[in-house]
């Protein structure tokens, strides 16, 4: 039986309207790597949200594009400050460390979000030619336990940064919902913010595949080009990703994908706050719930029809995910779901 998902928004199909613009973008031939009016137009959009100034350069994946931008900012003996739950720090398989031979210094938060008090106790060894020298902080937003940095946290953490000589890097893989939900434009929680490099996340709102680097920061000499095809980056036929960072950048398709897959994790959460047995281990302020049922049985009995991560190691907390694809009735029928197998487990004691 092909299971109802919960587990992520990469598990969400295509947008329509991100497959009319591949659609429409398979007319005869062009210019390959990136030398098409496609990519041009898409860098145009880029620019409309994020500043004229701004570099745009565009990968296939959210790893690609959080590795080769940092790359850009590290000597091998520099490090990244960044929270130990971060995507860099625990689940790119060391691709960061393997690909620049830099390390991160991982960060325990609680909440998934660094502080300038984090920060600063990351700082001590400066100078000390025995420690890796911190270059970079990176903080996700949002983070990947839902959780949102706001703007002021974003603007004291940047400055902060700034001053101690330190670049800023965000994962903004999920991105649009974090804006979305803080209901500010892309530029104001980045380059406003104090943002030096942004990975950008099309994937997992509505396209079918590709990330973007976004500097910032121009006042550096910025050789990505080089460095994108270097890390085997640069997609000979990149009009197919443009074409869909135009779409899902125009009329507002961004901000309506992340505003409901955001509105169905509210939903769920209102379905479930009354229910006793379940607790809510972080704020839900974007498209993730993550949820301590503490009852391995009514964990199993729901993975039979619904596809979901465990995400602790004792195997009692769970991320429940939306997406632009999820339905209300899906969310209703799941929370009832769950509803019931606590009723049913209840019973049988
Ligand atoms: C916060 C965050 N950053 C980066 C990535 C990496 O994306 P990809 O799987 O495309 O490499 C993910 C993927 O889930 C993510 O959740």
């Amino acid at each position: 039986m092909k299971k109802i998902n919960f587990a992520s928004d990469n598990y969400a199909g295509v947008h329509p309207t991100i497959l009319q613009a591949l659609n429409a973008a398979n007319e005869g031939d062009c210019a390959a790597y990136g030398n098409d009016r496609w990519t041009l137009e898409a860098i145009e959009k880029f620019k409309e949200h994020f500043g004229s100034s701004s570099e745009v350069f565009f990968v296939s994946t959210g790893t690609a594009a959080n590795v080769l931008g940092l790359s850009t900012y590290l000597s091998s003996y520099q490090a990244v400050i960044a929270a130990e739950t971060s995507h860099i720090s625990s689940d790119e398989c060391g691709a960061f460390e393997n690909y620049t031979g830099s390390k991160i210094i991982p960060v325990k938060t609680g909440t998934g979000k660094l502080t300038v008090d984090l920060i600063a106790s990351c700082l001590t060894d400066k100078g000390n030619v025995h420690r890796v020298q911190p270059a970079v902080v990176s903080l996700s937003q949002p983070t990947e336990l839902g959780t949102l940095y706001s703007l002021t946290e974003l603007k004291e953490i940047t400055a902060y940064a700034h001053q101690n000589g330190l670049s800023v890097h965000m994962d903004g893989a999920r991105l649009c919902n974090a804006a979305a939900a803080l209901n500010v434009s892309l530029g104001s929680v980045t380059r406003e913010c104090g943002i030096d490099v942004l990975s950008f996340g099309g994937t997992k709102n509505g396209m079918l595949g590709g990330e973007a680097v976004v500097f910032f920061d121009t006042s550096r000499e910025l050789p990505f080009n080089f460095i994108r095809k270097q890390g085997m980056q640069l997609s000979s036929k990149m009009r197919f990703v443009s074409a869909q960072f135009t779409a899902l950048l125009s009329n507002d398709l961004w901000l309506k994908n992340a505003l409901h897959a955001n509105a169905l994790a509210h939903l769920l959460k209102e379905q479930l706050e009354p229910v006793q047995e379940i607790s809510l281990a972080y704020p839900t302020q974007t498209n993730a719930l993550f949820a301590r049922i503490d009852n391995e049985i009514v964990i199993k009995n729901l993975l039979d029809t619904y596809a979901f991560y465990i995400w602790d190691h004792d195997g009692m907390e769970v991320r429940w995910m939306t997406s632009f694809s999820t339905t209300h009735e899906q969310v209703l029928d799941f929370s009832q779901e769950i509803k019931k197998q606590i009723v049913l487990f209840n019973k049988s004691f």
